[in-house]
């Protein structure tokens, strides 16, 4: 089969994006780590996680309830499973937007087994309804109910079995400080380095069975914008060019070759963060730019940009925050190819 076979579109189709929709979450689970050794990086959070659930496990207890904090597909989703095999326990899943009543809480947390692992992934969206009867439930394994209603109504008080509830937000500061306070241990994700996205490159290919030669790990790594979910879908969609092209073996060449067919820049950009600095290269040129005026050039939730693009681009040296705004640094203007210039607007 020659390129001109191949549906480039769709291979294309956002190959950067830090989010996954359910589709990929679902093929996500087979590549997901099972222990915290086989947990690549994140090696404080991960030194310090080993350290309470051991202590747990030695005074036989469940563990502290977590809060694992960071942009998306860093390995939020991860460590709360891994969390629940190394103490042995059972996993429930749910989430903030799901758990939309008082009730819907109290329903899940009455069906906790002894030891359950509860995660509660965006765990910032709960309203404060539900909010206030996880205080008690998190405090003191109770939960306050209320029967009926009007004067006839009184409230009857439920112990609950142990538990350990673990947070995902993608970022501490949404979390209402009464909630972050009941959290016995808080860790944050930081982006991974090239190295790091390395291994997890040549262990997901090592599952996927996908022959990996030279510096095609490195070369993948380096563009998935610091995001093991991004190498992880790089590395399919390299594998899906090189199975078309009848390649048994994928080396450096064809990695870069399928990367770039698919328009994936040395940085790994998406075209959200392409975006974003034309925006502020081009129309607003050298002027601090608000974060809502960014988000709404570029039809995104100003948290989507906050949370999922602005921390490769800050990191990289792509994009300055100043209190004034966001501005695009010298190496953004040169990377796109473009001229600074001095005026304002143009
Ligand atoms: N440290 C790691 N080592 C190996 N693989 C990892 C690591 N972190 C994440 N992954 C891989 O990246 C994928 C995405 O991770 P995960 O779903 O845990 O991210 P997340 O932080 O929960 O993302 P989101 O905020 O979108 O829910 C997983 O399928 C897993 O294979
Ligand atoms: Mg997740």
């Amino acid at each position: 089969m020659s390129r001109n076979e191949i549906d480039v579109e769709q291979l294309a189709k956002d190959v950067t994006a830090p989010l996954a929709d359910e589709q990929e979450r679902r093929a996500e689970v087979s590549l997901r780590p099972g222990s915290l050794a086989d947990f690549v990086g994140q090696r404080e959070l991960v030194g310090h996680l080993e350290i309470v659930l051991g202590s747990a496990r030695a005074r036989n207890q469940t563990a502290d309830h977590l809060l694992f904090a960071g942009p998306p597909g860093l390995g939020k989703t991860s460590l709360a499973s891994i969390v629940a095999s190394e103490m042995g326990a059972g996993l429930r899943i749910t989430s903030g937007p799901v758990l939309s009543r008082p009730g819907d809480l109290a329903a899940l947390l009455t069906d906790l087994q002894d030891g359950d692992v509860l995660f509660v992934d965006e765990i910032h969206r709960l309203s404060r309804a539900v909010e206030e009867i996880l205080y008690p439930a998190m405090e003191d394994r109770r939960l306050d109910v209320m029967i009926g209603r009007g004067p006839s109504a009184r409230a009857i008080r439920l112990d609950l079995p142990n538990f350990t509830l673990v947070g995902a937000t993608t970022r501490t500061g949404l979390v209402a400080a009464p909630l972050r306070d009941r959290f016995g241990f808080i860790g944050q994700l930081d982006l991974y380095d090239v190295d790091e996205l390395t291994v997890i490159v040549e262990r997901s290919a090592r599952l996927l069975e996908v022959d990996l030669d030279g510096d095609a790990p490195g070369i993948i790594a380096g563009r998935s914008r610091g995001t093991p979910r991004i190498a992880n879908r790089l590395l399919r969609r390299v594998r899906d060019f090189a199975s078309v092209m009848n390649h048994q073996v994928v080396d450096g060449d064809i990695a870069r070759e399928a990367l770039d067919l698919f328009g994936v820049d040395e940085f790994g950009l998406d075209k959200i963060d392409r975006r974003i600095l034309a925006l502020l290269c081009q129309q607003f040129a050298r002027q601090p730019v608000g974060l809502t005026t960014l988000a709404h050039a570029c039809g995104e939730e100003p948290s989507t940009i906050e949370d999922a693009y602005e921390p490769y681009l800050l990191r990289e040296g792509l994009l300055i925050r100043t209190p004034r705004g966001r501005i695009a640094t010298e190496r953004a203007y040169s990377h796109l190819g473009i001229t600074p210039r001095a005026e304002g607007l143009f």
